[in-house]
């Protein structure tokens, strides 16, 4: 069993989630409120590594829609999705927004963790560190571990390489994307999926549509993902 899983992002136009110097601020106000309010609503939230190193992002909940807003006193861990970093080396920084005690935080990490023990010691003062995989993280040995602890629902929230890792092993279940009317280009810049990708079109990741609407002028996109058979 595996949590049922949403991919989130905002991204630009030219389907960039960031400029090619990382800065990826995009969506607007009304939309942070969005996701905020589907983090409440999900039991995790994942991200990779490299977004915690580039964003240091708190992952919690904090901007509501005003009918919404709880006091501070509030938000607590019941509202906070427990949060997941995929980091196979453990390199993340102990004083990252994401160890702070908000929330419950979780570390995937590899064996690679154990050649440095001061390390990982420390993270698991601070964390809950799970190791499962060799190199790379295991994703679906991954998903199992995190549905055992009561992650039934998940929103994955980037960046690019762990999202085609996630759609490579038939993870995902939706994809929620907020389309920012804004274009930057670049070849380096990330996008919404970029990994190996995949060499031909119909080994794509086929999706079905669910919704859509405005939030000022961003553009919100659900779909779902179709299963292969
Ligand atoms: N606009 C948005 O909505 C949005 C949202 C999130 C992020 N972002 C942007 O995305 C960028 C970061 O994306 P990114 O693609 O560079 O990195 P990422 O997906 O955040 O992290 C990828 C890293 O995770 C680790 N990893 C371990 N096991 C993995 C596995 N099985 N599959 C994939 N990755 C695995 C690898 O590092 P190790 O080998 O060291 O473990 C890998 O390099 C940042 O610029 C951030 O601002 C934008």
């Amino acid at each position: 069993m595996r949590p049922y899983t949403i991919l989130n992002a905002a991204m630009t136009l030219d389907g960039k989630i960031a400029t090619k110097t990382g800065s990826s601020r995009i969506s607007n106000e009304r939309d942070v409120e969005r996701v905020h309010k589907l983090r409440m609503k999900l039991d995790g939230i994942m991200v990779g590594i490299n977004t915690i190193l580039v964003d240091d992002p708190k992952l919690t909940v904090r901007k509501l829609p005003n009918e919404e807003t709880f006091t501070h006193e509030t938000f607590t861990e019941k509202i906070n999705p427990v949060r997941v970093v995929v980091d196979s080396y453990g390199r993340i920084p102990i004083n990252s927004n994401v160890l702070n005690s908000d929330a419950k935080t979780i570390i995937a990490t590899s064996n690679k963790i154990l050649k440095n023990r001061k390390t990982f010691s420390l993270l698991k003062q601070k964390a809950d560190v799970f190791i499962c995989g060799e190199k790379e993280i295991d994703l679906k040995r991954l998903m199992e571990y995190l549905y055992s602890k009561g992650i039934k629902t998940l929103m994955l929230e980037g960046g690019s390489t762990l999202s085609f890792s996630m759609f490579k092993e038939g993870l995902i279940d939706e994809v929620r994307i907020c389309i920012g009317p804004i274009i930057v280009g670049g070849s380096h810049a990330k996008t919404l999926v970029d990994g190996d990708g995949f060499a031909f079109m119909e080994s794509g990741v086929k999706l079905k549509m669910k919704n859509s609407y405005f939030l000022d002028e961003c553009l919100i996109l659900e779909y779902f993902v179709k299963k292969s058979k």
